[in-house]
């Protein structure tokens, strides 16, 4: 689903820099569109051996937490755009006022920073949330702990990602240590959600451009395992109708309220009654988006360049019926075999399969790369077997990639189970 783009070219002599805060596997992948569009993405890294900083040559050392670091990154760059949410406002408010170019706009990313004020946003707005609470004292956890007869999810407002500062506390005391260890040790904001009985997580993907174009791709289902994703598929199978058409005009619609420009990923559940409550909101390429790489006409990382710059945005129509991404997560015992190996094995067995890596040292549990694998072109996501192939391909793929063990004892030399 994309809107026409009303034509107004901004003519320069030169390609446009864009720079990224954070050097992760996102600035990484981004840096492959930005090379497309015949320039080099500027990269701030903590560290030359980051994820982006390997692959390219305009890299400024720094945390995105000094100022003098993004300073130097937008110097010369149309516009500083973010591999995470972690760029504090006043360091944002004070470049702003020196006339950096943000896209997202430090408004707009405020609520994918701090997941309390997301919440109240989207309610004022009257997007669906789960019921919620900014929790201070015990007295407060206890109420809000009742309120919600023990179904309770603790949060931290800011910092955590793959499942860091989510906690799902069995009894009223835990809960009450979690949020007390949060606000006294390390000066958290803490927030309770309901436990919500979700009966699988959807992403709405949307891009938006600064004067207000907008695409939305087809709906995606990710699966997370112990606070990470693992599997990302789409368009999401097995869909009630009616429900693909509101996630799409949810994203749109958050997409449009907040202002926010380049990529936006509205984390969805969706409830046994088929509606759906916000999760969290990411404005940047989303894991759940990493699929459209090979399964979309443009890849979230296409369209997060286009739309920070105020291109017109690229066409989202699929090009396969499904495709399935799985993350190749680190080992709990790094293999002896090289990946370089694994990698010999992996094409030999799966041909189709897109190998994504991210240039990073094997630690257990760590984002190493992912697979996508792309269904045949006549297949289709209402026939089971189909959609079982395709999304088995990329979990054995990905599997093979960090464990160099085949989960269905395949034999590579015989071609036997
Ligand atoms: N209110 C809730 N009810 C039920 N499950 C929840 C709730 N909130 C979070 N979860 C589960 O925990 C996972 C992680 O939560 P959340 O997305 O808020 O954390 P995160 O660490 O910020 O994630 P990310 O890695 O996407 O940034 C969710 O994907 C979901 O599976
Ligand atoms: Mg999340």
């Amino acid at each position: 689903m994309t809107f026409p783009h009303k034509y107004s070219p901004r003519p320069t002599k030169t390609m446009p820099k864009v720079a990224m805060i954070g050097g992760g596997q996102l600035a990484r992948m981004t840096a492959q569109s930005v090379i497309e569009l015949g320039q080099t993405l500027r990269v701030v890294a903590t560290d030359p051996e980051e994820s982006a900083a390997q692959v390219t040559p305009d890299i400024v050392i720094g945390s995105h937490t000094d100022i003098e670091a993004v300073r130097k990154a937008a110097e010369g760059a149309d516009v500083v755009t973010f591999d995470h949410e972690h760029v504090p406002q006043d360091l944002m408010a004070e470049l702003v006022g020196e006339g950096v170019n943000f896209q997202p706009q430090p408004e707009a990313l405020i609520y994918a920073q701090d997941k309390l004020k997301m919440r109240k946003r989207l309610q004022e707005m009257g997007a669906p949330v789960p019921p919620f609470a900014h929790l201070r004292t015990d007295e407060d956890v206890a109420q809000f702990w009742e309120e919600q007869s023990g179904e309770v999810i603790i949060k931290t407002a800011r910092g955590g990602y793959d499942g860091h500062g989510v906690w799902a506390p069995k009894t009223l005391a835990e809960a009450q240590e979690i949020v007390r260890t949060g606000i006294t040790e390390h000066e958290m904001t803490m927030l309770g959600e309901c436990k919500v009985p979700w009966v699988v997580e959807l992403s709405s993907l949307v891009a938006r451009s600064p004067e207000g174009q907008g695409a939305a791709w087809p709906v995606t289902r990710s699966i997370q395992r112990d606070g990470i994703c693992a599997v990302a598929m789409a368009p999401a199978p097995d869909l009630p109708a009616g429900v693909a058409e509101n996630v799409q005009e949810l994203g749109l619609k958050i997409a449009r309220e907040l202002e926010v420009t380049g990529v936006l990923a509205v984390e969805l559940f969706l409830l046994p009654d088929n509606s759906l409550l916000v999760n969290e909101l990411a404005m940047r390429p989303h894991n759940t988006g990493h699929w459209t790489q090979d399964g979309c006409a443009t890849s979230q990382f296409e369209q997060h360049v286009r739309a920070v710059l105020d291109y017109p945005l690229g066409d989202v129509s699929l090009k396969a019926p499904f495709t399935v991404m799985a993350n190749v997560l680190g080992a709990p015992e790094t293999p002896t075999m090289s990946m370089d190996e694994r990698a010999h094995h992996l094409f030999a067995r799966f041909p189709n399969a897109k190998l994504h890596m991210y240039g990073k040292g094997e630690r257990p549990g760590r984002k190493l790369g992912h697979v996508n694998v792309c269904g045949d072109p006549d297949g289709s996501i209402d026939d089971p077997h189909y959609v079982k192939e395709v999304w088995q391909a990329a979990e054995l793929a990905a599997h093979w990639m960090a464990a160099a063990e085949w989960q269905d004892g395949w034999n590579p030399h015989t071609g036997d189970k």
